[in-house]
Parts: structure tokens; C-alpha cells; sequence
């Protein structure tokens, strides 16, 4: 028998804070890869600086993209009310933090700069992650798969929840009827 090695988990170190590597939610991650205390500035969200006009360009070409293809990742960062931030760049590592529906992270905006702050002390090894935000009106096509035991089920703002639920509630009672 062929005994292939396995393949093995490869692990960028980004900073003295954390490492990218293959989540268990999406795609590759951002991990800890030290203890983080509470408040501690963990990453800056870095990229091209974009005006509105090109901003709603790209989202749209993302809209496209991802009704064609089921799906396509947004890192477009709104910063003010003139400019966007495209994060869509290599040198770019935090565009790996994934969402989740119990953030250990927030994203703040200072000064029209963009960093990640932690929400309370993140264990080594445990991934970083932050609500994105998402609005609620295409909450379809972003579902969610943090894994967290208050998850929704959808990449949606923590402030539209009642709404979400009370939509999913709905959309329920609808398909019970119809059976
Ligand atoms: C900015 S990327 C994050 C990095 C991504 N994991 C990767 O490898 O490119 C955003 C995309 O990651 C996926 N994603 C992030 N958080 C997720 C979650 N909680 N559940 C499901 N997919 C998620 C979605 O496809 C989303 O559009
Ligand atoms: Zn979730």
C-alpha cells in the first residue's frame, strides 16, 4: 500500500499576535498564536482606497460574481463618507478574519484607519473573528457557519437579529403551510 504524507497545514505568521491557517468556518483564518489580552490592537485592515463611485462598481461586480458562482468574499470597508477600503490585497492579512455570531474582535474605525481590536482575552490557538455586519437584505446568500451556540444561521448584523428571526420564523411558517 501507498502511504501518501499528509498534506500538511501551512501557518503564516502575521504579526507577535497571530497566524493565518485553514479555518474550520471558512476558508484559511486568522488564529492567536499567543494569549490576547482584552483591548489589545491586533491587526490593521489595510488596502486601496477607493472612492463611492468605484466602490459601488467593484460591490456590484461582486454581486454579479457571486449569483453566478453561489458566492463570492466582500472586502470592501466603508471608511467615510467619501472613501471605501478595498481589502482585497495579499499584503492585506486581516481580509482572512472570518465573521462570527459571538466575536472575540471588533473592527474600529480611527481616524479613518481601520484596526482590530480584541472584545476580551483570546486564548492561543483560537481563532479571531468579528461580526462583519452584514445588512439583513440579502441575508440568503451569506449563511454562517461559525459554529458558535448562539449562531443564527446567517452573516447578519447582531443589531437586525429580532428582524432576522422574526423573518426566519415567518419563511417557517410559510413552508409548514404549504406542506
Ligand atoms: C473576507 S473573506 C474571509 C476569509 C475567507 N475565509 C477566505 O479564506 O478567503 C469573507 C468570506 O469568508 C466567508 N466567511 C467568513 N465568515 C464566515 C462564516 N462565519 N460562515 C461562513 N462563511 C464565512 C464568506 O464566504 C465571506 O464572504
Ligand atoms: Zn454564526
Amino acid at each position: 500500500m501507498i502511504r501518501y504524507p499528509r498534506r500538511p497545514n501551512p501557518v503564516k505568521q502575521v504579526n507577535a499576535f497571530c497566524e493565518v491557517r485553514q479555518s474550520p468556518i471558512h476558508g484559511r483564518g486568522v488564529f492567536a498564536s499567543r494569549l490576547i489580552r482584552k483591548g489589545t490592537r491586533i491587526i490593521q485592515y489595510v488596502g486601496e482606497l477607493i472612492d463611492k463611485d468605484e466602490s459601488n462598481r467593484r460591490g456590484l461586480a461582486l454581486l454579479e460574481e457571486s449569483k453566478k458562482t453561489g458566492g463570492a468574499s466582500v472586502y470592501i470597508f466603508e471608511l467615510n463618507d467619501d472613501y471605501d477600503l478595498d481589502g482585497d490585497k495579499e499584503y492585506n492579512d486581516a481580509r482572512l478574519i472570518n465573521h462570527s455570531c459571538e466575536p472575540n474582535a471588533e473592527m474600529v474605525n480611527e481616524e479613518d484607519e481601520l484596526f482590530l481590536y480584541a472584545l476580551r482575552d483570546i486564548l492561543p490557538g483560537e481563532e479571531i473573528a468579528f461580526d462583519y455586519g452584514y445588512d439583513i437584505e440579502h441575508f440568503l446568500e451569506h449563511p454562517c457557519r461559525c459554529g458558535t451556540p448562539s449562531c443564527v444561521g446567517y452573516i447578519v448584523s447582531r443589531s437586525q437579529w429580532d428582524q432576522l428571526k422574526r423573518r426566519l420564523r415567518k419563511n417557517k411558517k410559510k413552508r409548514k403551510a404549504k406542506a
